[in-house]
């Protein structure tokens, strides 16, 4: 087992430790103090979308449970929590009335991580989108980019003041192609051309968010989270290298091009452009303002090979094996090192501002013995992830802080309850909260820091 204080020692003293959750997955409470939903509850509600048809009604029952939550989070001595604020409970239909109280619950929030001296990283998006913004076309609309401005501009300007960072989006990818090509995801569409619009909607929405958020509190530091994906060709057989490059475009260069270099990749142009919304001018202007930092979630590396069959939509690739045999309960390979990879290959790719380490962490489901969570396996998902990351500081690269996903076990989306990422155990039955092995680590490692090493930054 890999000792958090050696571990610790080769962090620089600044480093933020954290732990991670987002509003749906933990809140529960969907119908207080004038909450309406979202499109996860209608997905969640409708059969055959989610396991089990789990919904987020309790969830971990979070919004009642508010000032223990909180002192579980300084239990675990990190300096920094990472949470979602539900639109839903802002700007209840998206547009129309803000709800007092809603705000008021985030207020109380973010009050009770200052009083306990813990940094606030708030994200404005975590998939919750109003419901009655379906009515539009939700995120295929681009009324849904400027109705998230508002809600940007409401947020910040109630809540700005007491926040350490935040991020406009977690995820785009997620919101993007797997909610409205792949299906998986709310509102559940299988369609490119509204995945296209999905994709310049959200872009757009996110740099209208940066805009909001800076005209309120110009000196908040503004991000977006993205769960870049480090791809493999399956093989250095020229097909498989070309699909390689395809894929890496269209799940990275998507989002990492419009944002940082103020295009959208040549090759995903050519292929797809002509299924495009309208471009307007001034678009790529917006979704191209600087950041003042980014956030990668990284789980696991995607292996592609090339689709041969004829006719395969861009970028015509299909999943290609995993080549180490070690995989966490989701199914998801581990490999330590691709997060590495990834680091490396975006920073040569593109000019990026500092990056926080926003997720990260494993699915495990082991339970509850004699008082205890034996979960070895996440605590070593962990470790090595860490060190991965040190290496990269040490090579140079402006790592600032990395927070454990999760804080508890959650709503896994389409996985629902049985999918368990927490460092902290929840009896979804009681509500119960137990520390697991992982988490008793992970709060070994983050008591160090901030320390006095600060290496000259
Ligand atoms: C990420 C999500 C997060 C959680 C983890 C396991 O894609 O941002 O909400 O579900 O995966």
């Amino acid at each position: 087992m890999i000792d958090p204080k050696i571990l610790a020692a080769r962090f620089p003293g600044d480093f933020v430790f954290g732990v991670a959750t987002a509003a749906f997955q933990i809140e529960g409470a969907s119908k207080a103090d004038g909450r309406k939903p979202s499109i996860w509850d209608a997905f969640s509600n409708m059969p055959g979308r989610v396991f089990g048809r789990h919904n987020g009604d309790v969830a971990c029952d979070h919004y009642n449970r508010l000032e223990e939550d909180l002192d579980l989070i300084k239990a675990l001595g990190v300096e920094a929590y990472r949470f979602s604020i539900a639109w839903p409970r802002i700007i209840p239909e998206g547009t129309g009335p803000v709800n007092e109280k809603g705000l008021d619950f985030y207020d109380r929030l973010v009050d009770g991580l200052k009083a306990r001296g813990i940094k606030a990283f708030a994200t404005l998006y975590h998939w919750d989108l109003p419901l009655a913004l379906m009515g539009d076309g939700g995120w295929t609309s681009r009324a849904t980019a400027y109705a998230f401005q508002r809600y940007a501009q409401t947020v910040i300007a109630r809540l700005g003041d007491r926040l350490d960072a935040v991020a406009t989006f977690n995820e785009p990818w997620c919101s993007v192609w797997l909610s409205h090509l792949y299906g998986v995801h709310a509102p559940g569409e299988r369609n490119m051309d509204a995945a296209l619009h999905a994709l310049h909607v959200t872009n757009l929405a996110h740099g209208l968010g940066v805009a909001a958020v800076r005209a309120e509190r110009p000196n908040l530091p503004v991000g977006l989270v993205l769960n870049a994906h480090q791809t493999y060709a399956a093989s250095n057989g020229p097909e498989d290298v070309a699909a390689e490059k395809r894929a890496f475009d269209f799940h990275n260069g998507v989002f990492f091009g419009p944002v940082f270099a103020g295009a959208y990749p040549r090759g995903f142009m050519s292929a797809l452009g002509h299924r495009m919304p309208e471009i307007e001018p001034g678009d790529m202007e917006t979704i191209h303002l600087p950041l003042d930092w980014w956030g990668l979630n990284y789980y696991t590396p995607m292996r592609v090979q090339a689709d041969e069959a004829p006719g395969a939509e861009y970028p015509a690739t299909l999943p290609a094996p995993a080549v180490n045999g070690t995989k966490t309960d989701i199914g998801w390979e581990v490999c330590a090192p691709a997060l590495g990879d990834l680091v490396r290959r975006l920073n040569d790719a593109y000019r990026l501002p500092d990056c926080y380490i926003t997720e990260n962490g494993a699915c495990y489901n082991m339970g509850v013995e004699n008082g205890e969570v034996n979960d070895q396996p996440r605590l070593d998902y962990i470790a090595e992830h860490l060190s991965v990351t040190a290496d990269l500081i040490s090579e140079g690269f402006s790592v600032r802080g990395y927070f454990a996903w999760s804080l508890m076990d959650n709503f896994e989306w389409a996985e629902g309850y049985r999918m368990r990422f927490g460092i902290v155990h929840v009896d979804y039955a009681t509500q119960v909260r137990t520390i697991k092995k992982s988490g008793y680590w992970y709060s070994v490692l983050a008591r160090q820091f901030p320390k006095g090493n600060h290496s000259g930054r």
